[in-house]
C-alpha cells in the first residue's frame, strides 16, 4: 500500500519511513529539502532494505502532486512538511502561513482531486499554549502564543470545517509533544541547521564538543527544581503512532485528535542527568534568563491514544538518551553534506 510522506526527509519523517517499512507500506517522499539531506533516504534503506522513491518538490508545486498521484495508488498522506521553529516564526510568519497553511490546503485540494481522502497531519502540543491543567487532555482549551503555533491551529480547523463539509475524508491530527532520541542505529536522527533551538540536540552538541555549555533557561518556575518540565517522547514511539493513526482513518470516516506524547514530564535538569548518566558524559551548564514565550510545564494525557489507536509511548528516558547520543557521537557534524 503506498503512502505518500510529505516532508519524509526529515527528522520525524524519516523515522516514520522505517516504521512505515517495516509495516509493510511503501512510502512514497516528497519533501523540498528546505531542512534535510537526501542521503537520509540512504540511511533508511541501509536500516531497512528499502530507499523509499524521493520527489524533491515543494508540496505547493500542484504539478508535481499530481505527478504523485498519477504515478502511484497513494491510499493515505502522512503530512509532516513545514516550518516548525517557533522563534524563526514571528521574524518571518508570512513564509510559515504561506509554507504551513497555503502548503496544506494546496495538497488537501490534490487530493480531493485525487480520490485521496485519508490524511495524517502533524500538529503540535504547542496549539494548548500555556495549559490550564497538566497533564493536558485532547479537550483542554487551544490558543496559539506564536505564527508557528497559529498555523498548526488554523490547519487543525480547516481540516475539522474540510471533514464537516464531506464525509469522505478521515483525519487524523497528532499533537505531538517533545520528540526527542533516534534510531538506536545511530545512522538516523535530528540534525538541526546552525545553533540548535531544542534542549536534547543542545545537550548531545554540547556532550560531543561542538558546542561549549548549555544555558538553563530559567530556573525559577513553579516547577520541582524550578527548570521547565515537558513531555519527551522517543522518535520510534512517535513514529509507531503514525502506523497506528493510518489504521484509524483505515475504515473510519471523521476527524480525530490525539496527543503523542508520554504523560510524564521531566524537567531541564533531570534531562542534563539523565544524559550524563547513559552517555557518561559531562554536561557543563549555567542558569540563564528564561526564554521568551516559555511555559513552566506541559505534559500528555495520552489516554485516548491507548484506548482508541492502541497506541502508547514504550521507550523510557535511558533510552530516548542512548539513542540520542548513539546518532551524535557517530554524526558529531550531523549529515555530511550532499554531493550534489
Ligand atoms: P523537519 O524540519 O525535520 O521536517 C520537515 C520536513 O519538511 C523537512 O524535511 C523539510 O525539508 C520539509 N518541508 C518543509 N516545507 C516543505 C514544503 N513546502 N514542501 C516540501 N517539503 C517541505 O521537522 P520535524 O521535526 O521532522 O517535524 C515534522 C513535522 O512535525 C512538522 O510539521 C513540525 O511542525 C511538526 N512537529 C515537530 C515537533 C518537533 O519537536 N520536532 C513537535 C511538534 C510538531
Ligand atoms: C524544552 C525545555 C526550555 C533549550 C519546542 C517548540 C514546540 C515543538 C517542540 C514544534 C524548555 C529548555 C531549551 C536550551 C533550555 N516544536 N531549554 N536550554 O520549547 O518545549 O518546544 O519544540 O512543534 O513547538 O516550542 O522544546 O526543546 O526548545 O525546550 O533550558 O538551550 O528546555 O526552556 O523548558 P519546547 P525545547
Amino acid at each position: 500500500m503506498e503512502i505518500l510522506v510529505t516532508g519524509g526527509a526529515g527528522f520525524i519523517g524519516s523515522h516514520t519511513l522505517i516504521a512505515l517499512i517495516h509495516a509493510g507500506y511503501t512510502p512514497i517522499v516528497i519533501d523540498n529539502l528546505c531542512n534535510a539531506n537526501p542521503i537520509v533516504l540512504d540511511r533508511v534503506a541501509e536500516i531497512t532494505g528499502v530507499r523509499p522513491r524521493l520527489y524533491e518538490k515543494d508540496i505547493r508545486d500542484r504539478g508535481a502532486l499530481r505527478t504523485i498521484f498519477e504515478e502511484h495508488t497513494i491510499e493515505a498522506v502522512i503530512h509532516f512538511a513545514g516550518l516548525k521553529a517557533v522563534g524563526e516564526s514571528t521574524e518571518i510568519p508570512l513564509e510559515y502561513y504561506q509554507n504551513n497553511v497555503t502548503g496544506t490546503l494546496v495538497l488537501c485540494e490534490e487530493m480531493r482531486r485525487a480520490g485521496v481522502f485519508r490524511l495524517v497531519f502533524s500538529s503540535s502540543a504547542t496549539v494548548y499554549g500555556d495549559p490550564e491543567t497538566v497533564p493536558i487532555p485532547e479537550t483542554a482549551r487551544t490558543t496559539a502564543t506564536n505564527p508557528y503555533g497559529r498555523s498548526k491551529l488554523f490547519i487543525e480547523e480547516i481540516l475539522r470545517d474540510l471533514v464537516a463539509s464531506d464525509d469522505r475524508w478521515g483525519v487524523v491530527l497528532l499533537r505531538y509533544f517533545n520528540p526527542v532520541g533516534a534510531h538506536p542505529s545511530g545512522r538516523i536522527g535530528e540534525d538541526p541547521k546552525g545553533i540548535p533551538n531544542n534542549l536534547l540536540p543542545y545537550i548531545t552538541q554540547v556532550a560531543v564538543g561542538k558546542l561549549k555549555e548549555l544555558a538553563v533557561f530559567g530556573d525559577d518556575y513553579e516547577t520541582a527544581d524550578g527548570t521547565g518540565v515537558r513531555d519527551y517522547i522517543h522518535i520510534l514511539d512517535l513514529a509507531d503512532g503514525h502506523v497506528k493513526a493510518l489504521k484509524r482513518v483505515d475504515s473510519d470516516k471523521g476527524v480525530f485528535t490525539y496527543n503523542l506524547g508520554t504523560g510524564t514530564g521531566y524537567s531541564v535538569l533531570e534531562m542534563v542527568k539523565a544524559f550524563e548518566e547513559a552517555s557518561g558524559a559531562r554536561i557543563p551548564y549555567r542558569i540563564a534568563p528564561r526564554r521568551p514565550g516559555d511555559i513552566a510545564a506541559c505534559f500528555a494525557h495520552p489516554e485516548r491514544a491507548r484506548k482508541e489507536m492502541g497506541w502508547e509511548a514504550v521507550r523510557g528516558l535511558q533510552e530516548m538518551m542512548r539513542d540520542a547520543w548513539a546518532w551524535q557521537s557517530q554524526n558529531p557534524d550531523g549529515y555530511p553534506e550532499s554531493s550534489d
